[in-house]
């Protein structure tokens, strides 16, 4: 994380957005770059050029795009800024195979570079399916887009999933490698532009407090939910070929396990971060065909109802085969076998149709070495407990036990809350915006390196040939608005542990109340 840009201030460029008429360029990038250009963050010099198959010209492109923001934009866009960028859009429609089109890029790119003075600078946006990666990335080459000379950049923004196992992930890298040096290469995962998950690393390495008990000595386990209740809307046919492993855990619950398990680095540049986060993908225990029958849970929803509203099951959805076998929820158990975590496991879930919607990292810490509290009424100490929220409500709790006032001896368990919201004011932002910046100024600590990405494919891959191999026998096995299947409570429980129950109250009333029975200590 390069935090020394002299300039805060986006280099001047032009964007290329390939698949510009889908949903990503309306609800996230263009207004992303609102957002930036609204703070003063992006370069006066910048323009975005929209490439797709589908029949815009520039007038209309812009005209579609005026009505469709204002829809998507969670900030009310000022129609100044609109103004500036509309005369700054511009559309080029072709195939995305087609060199005839790519010589039409090429020449709107130096028209845009010369009318909006953009520096010889740009950047590719790759929001296509996954299997265009490879031919655009060859055809940009081609079309000598991809040159970096007498001082000008050129990147490309590959969205996921980069790959759908080991082997088609280096095949995609070292195809890209043909045009592209890996500088060049900017593997994105929106995870990495949520605020919160960028503060796990201020969290940890900016407070004395809290790293030396970030270890083995003081922390029991640690558990990682990414839970959602939206189904997979209009997603069916590419969810049926992904599932919720592939679609959530080499990706985005990786990285919430790298930025919480690494070791410090030496500076915050970006390969110093990236090879510490790369060391924890490396040190993860390697899953046994007998490790993924008895550490991996798969789930896929049935009908149910979330918050009393009727919800149908995966196989009903749009898409979706009516025997589909594809799994929407994931549970696992993973060991890091290195100084710091050896013996500490990591608990991570993440599936549709949840209960809630909560994105989490929870820290249980060990029990005090000695219950000096025994003989109170408190059965069962709690033990301390830190919790970091991702989503949607952004902040940091951490419980500990307090007297609960009164003539006995009882203990509570109370919450210290951090929220980010009541703290710093709303933040309008996409996630992209983070993003989108750190690439225009060539920081790539923010995105996937090539190996980063292997090696969280090859922590997944035992799972994906057993799962393969072992077809699940007795899906739908959780009901829509539930935690999931069965099994994963008792991947727990079999250690003695129990998921943090996620948007309940806490009180154990033998415990958290005082005699009269009203409460007195209360969790989120
Ligand atoms: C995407 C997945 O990458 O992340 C989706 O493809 C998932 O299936 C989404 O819903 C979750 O992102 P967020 O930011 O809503 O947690």
């Amino acid at each position: 994380m390069n935090h020394t840009h002299t300039n805060p201030i986006a280099a001047p460029c032009v964007m290329v957005i390939f698949g510009a008429t889908g949903d990503l360029t309306k609800r996230k990038l263009v207004p992303a770059l609102c957002n930036l250009a609204a703070d003063n963050l992006l370069s006066k010099q910048f323009a975005i050029i929209g490439f797709a198959g589908n029949d815009f010209t520039t007038e209309s492109f812009r005209k579609t795009l005026a009505e469709e923001i204002p829809k998507y934009s969670s900030t009310k866009i000022n129609p100044a800024i609109w103004a500036w960028f509309a005369e700054r859009i511009y559309y080029v429609k072709g195939d995305f195979q087609d060199p005839e089109a790519f010589k039409r890029l090429a020449q709107q790119i130096n028209d845009v570079d010369k009318e909006h003075n953009t520096g010889g600078n740009r950047f590719f946006y790759l929001a296509v399916a996954p299997r265009f990666f490879s031919p655009i990335v060859k055809q940009l080459g081609q079309a000598s887009l991809t040159k970096e000379e007498n001082g000008h950049w050129a990147r490309v923004i590959v969205e996921k999933p980069f790959g759908h196992d080991l082997q088609s992930a280096r095949q995609l890298n070292e195809e890209l490698k043909q045009v592209l040096a890996e500088n060049q290469i900017y593997r994105i995962d929106h995870y990495l532009g949520k605020e919160t998950v960028q503060n796990v690393l201020v969290f940890r390495f900016s407070n004395n407090i809290i790293e030396p008990l970030w270890n083995r000595n003081y922390v029991d386990h640690v558990q990682i939910t990414a839970a959602e209740t939206v189904g997979v809307e209009h997603r069916g046919s590419f969810y049926e070929t992904a599932g919720a492993l592939r679609d959530m855990v080499p990706n985005h619950l990786f990285q919430l396990l790298t930025m919480t398990a690494m070791e410090p680095p030496i500076s915050f540049d970006a390969d110093e971060v990236r090879n510490k986060q790369a060391e924890v993908l490396h040190a993860i225990q390697p899953l046994s065909p007998e490790d993924v029958l008895t550490c991996m849970v798969r789930g896929q929803y049935g009908p149910g109802a979330i918050d009393g509203t009727p919800a149908d099951g995966y196989r009903s959805e749009p898409d979706v085969a009516p025997d589909s076998n594809t799994e929407t929820f994931v549970a696992m158990k993973l060991q890091i076998d290195n100084w710091r975590w050896a013996g500490v496991p990591f608990y991570l879930r993440t599936g549709k149709r949840l209960k809630h919607r909560a994105t989490e990292i929870v820290v249980h810490f060990r029990r005090t070495p000695f219950v000096l509290f025994r003989n109170t009424t408190v059965k069962n100490l709690e033990t301390n407990r830190l919790v970091i929220h991702i989503q949607p409500n952004e902040g940091i709790s951490l419980s500990f036990g307090a007297k609960v006032p009164g003539a006995v001896m009882k203990l509570g368990l109370v919450n210290m809350d951090f929220d980010y919201c009541t703290y710093f004011g709303a933040e309008h932002s996409t996630g992209y915006e983070r993003l989108l910046r750190d690439c225009m100024a060539g920081d790539p600590t923010l995105f996937q390196r090539a190996d980063m990405v292997e090696a969280g494919w090859n922590v997944i891959q035992p799972v994906l040939d057993v799962w393969h191999a072992l077809p699940a026998r007795g899906f739908p096995n959780y009901p829509a608005g539930s935690w999931g299947p069965v099994e994963a409570e008792e991947l727990l429980v079999r250690d003695g542990r129990a998921w943090r129950p996620i948007g309940e109250e806490e009180i154990d009333h033998d415990r958290g109340c005082s005699d009269d029975g009203s409460k007195t200590a209360a969790a989120r």
